[in-house]
């Protein structure tokens, strides 16, 4: 069994995360992860916070602080909110870390040998007034290709392009507003240009990537790479060798930072790092949201390409759409926003993990947060069909069978059926997983549980007189309890846990095989029944659609 690599884009430590990230990156990495280690692999999840770059040192100026004591916050903060939601990062690190600073390096070094990267003389952006060099987001203008305005020099939110030094229309200083002049300064490049047709080629041969993807990124080689600037002229970021006042762009060392964390990791493990990049016994994939195809498509491989040092290239890169707030973008400055701290205050980490699950199919097709959807998905789907369920069954237990698992003896057709139909799912649902379909992986579990909800209520064990018939209902349904709680583990791992300890089954047993399986044997008691969930009430609803119009 080769060993599996996942890693989710790293965040910016430049801001509360919000709804929105979570959809696209952080939540179907972690629900693959805790898939792929259900089922007993060596799988590792990787992910750090992206700590360099203007927006930060921006953000730092405008705090009055420093990009250090910054940075160090949001990884606080980050982490922390992280792990509220069960993100199971086997590692969580940092881009200003030691490691990515020799990883980068160490890139840049043999690139630089191979002959993939050269120095150039460039016209850059410099005010005259803040005396300074004023690199990608220290500008904002027009964009050249599409003519969006309000843009970062570096990077066009609006067409997903990569902007080129000098290519920014209207620049203008964020600081104080003036028009930078031109300043010579020497700037590295990578010569992305001569990767284009390995760059082509591997887009049409690994056909694990999203042909929605490929199409336009192979678009995109065929109207011309241009060479990828990679370094800048300021001083927070990891220090190009043998120049002062240098650093690298921030997208050089981010992606690095993949590497990098995992080296962190094995570290502390004992385990050897290059096990999970280099060679055949390993499968990668990157989980990324649309806005930065770009980078993980282009600038990553090419430099995996270029370093020739073993590395392998992506096996996947899932990429999945933006998350919108009834209706209009996330903004922080618009106060159109709800951060994770905000949901968390309301409700429970498994209902956002279950309605931005049921929202999110694997392409790159936006969706909207709205609280009535959720409010209709949680009450109508997870309390209405899964939460009933597994209550009626634990009460049903306490009530006819004195809370103790009754035996099965001489099962009807309609109870072999159903054991029949929780292997039928273990194998389907699989399936979907394995093709990181998780939106119809949950749908498929929703679908057992109401073949569940039927089989209870058509079998009437309250009214039932024969003994051995309510025991062998009540039996099958608690196996049914037991292979929701494993197949909803990677989706609701809050949940599921809770769902073993109230039968006070042992956690260990939360595993891919015991689906299906008899984990309680009969006469065991199991314990007290609490309802799962609760439902979302039409004033809570209210409150926080009120609540969202009023701060905007
Ligand atoms: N730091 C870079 C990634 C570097 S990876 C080597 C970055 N950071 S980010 O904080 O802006 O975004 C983190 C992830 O969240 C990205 O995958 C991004 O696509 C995703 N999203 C950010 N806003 C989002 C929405 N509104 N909706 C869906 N995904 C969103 O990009
Ligand atoms: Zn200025």
């Amino acid at each position: 069994m080769p060993k599996i690599l996942i890693t989710a884009a790293l965040p910016y430590a430049n801001g509360p995360l919000h709804l929105g990230h979570i959809r696209s990156t952080y939540l179907p990495a972690d629900t693959f992860a805790r898939y792929q280690r259900l089922r007993g692999r060596d799988a590792i999840y990787i992910c750090a916070s992206d700590e360099h770059g203007t927006p930060i040192v921006a953000a730092a100026e405008k705090a009055k602080t420093t990009p250090q004591e910054f940075v160090d916050a949001y990884h606080e903060k980050d982490k922390e909110e992280f792990e509220r939601l069960g993100f199971s990062f086997d590692i969580f690190h940092r881009t200003s870390s030691e490691e990515n600073k020799l990883m980068a390096q160490h890139f840049f070094n043999r690139l630089k040998q191979n002959g993939h990267i050269y120095t150039k003389e460039v016209e850059a952006p410099f005010c005259p007034n803040c005396k300074r060099f004023l690199p990608d987001r220290f500008v904002v203008g027009t964009c050249p290709h599409c003519g969006a305005q309000g843009i970062y020099s570096d990077y066009c939110e609006n067409c997903g392009k990569a902007l080129h030094i000098g290519e920014l229309k209207e620049p203008k200083c964020i600081t104080c507003k003036s028009t930078p002049s031109a300043k010579r300064s020497k700037h590295y490049f990578l010569r992305l240009s001569a990767f284009s047709e390995r760059l082509a080629d591997w887009l049409k041969v690994n056909k694990n990537l999203q042909p929605e993807v490929t199409n336009y990124v192979a678009n995109w080689v065929k109207q011309g790479l241009i060479d990828w600037d990679i370094s800048r002229d300021m001083n927070w970021g990891v220090p190009v060798p043998g120049e002062k006042g240098m650093v690298f762009y921030v997208w050089f060392d981010a992606p690095i930072g993949y590497v990098s964390s995992t080296v962190a990791w094995s570290k502390a493990k004992g385990a050897r790092w290059e096990d999970y990049w280099k060679g055949d016994s390993t499968k990668i994939y990157h989980f990324i949201g649309k806005d930065i195809i770009y980078h993980h498509y282009l600038f990553w491989p090419a430099m995996l390409m270029g370093i020739d040092d073993g590395f392998r290239l992506p096996d996947f890169i899932p990429t999945r759409g933006y998350l919108n707030l009834e209706g209009r973008k996330f903004s922080k400055s618009k106060n159109w926003f709800v951060s994770l701290g905000d949901f968390l205050a309301e409700f429970p980490p498994d209902y956002l993990r279950y309605y931005e699950t049921a929202i999110t199919g694997y392409d790159v097709q936006d969706a909207d947060f709205y609280w009535k959807d959720f409010q209709q998905k949680i009450n109508n789907e997870l309390v209405a069909n899964v939460g009933n369920f597994i209550h009626r069954t634990l009460i049903l237990l306490r009530k006819s069978c004195d809370g103790k698992i009754p035996e099965l003896k001489n099962p009807d057709e309609k109870d072999a059926e159903l054991l029949d139909s929780l292997v039928k799912a273990r194998d389907s649902v699989a399936g979907k997983m394995e093709k990181i379909e998780l939106r119809s992986a949950l749908e498929e579990i929703l679908a057992l549980s109401a073949e569940l909800n039927k089989y209870l209520s058509a079998k009437e064990p309250w009214k039932e007189k024969s003994r051995e018939k309510v025991g062998n209902c009540l039996c099958i349904s608690t196996r049914g309890v037991t292979t929701l709680a494993i197949l909803l583990e990677p989706f609701l791992p809050f949940t599921s846990r809770r769902i073993f300890d109230m039968l006070e089954v042992d956690r260990g047993l939360l595993r891919w095989e015991n689906i299906g399986v008899e984990l309680l044997k009969p006469g065991t008691a199991i314990g007290e029944a609490k309802p799962l969930f609760a439902k979302v009430s039409d004033e809570k609803v209210a409150e926080l659609e009120d609540k969202l119009k009023k701060q905007a």
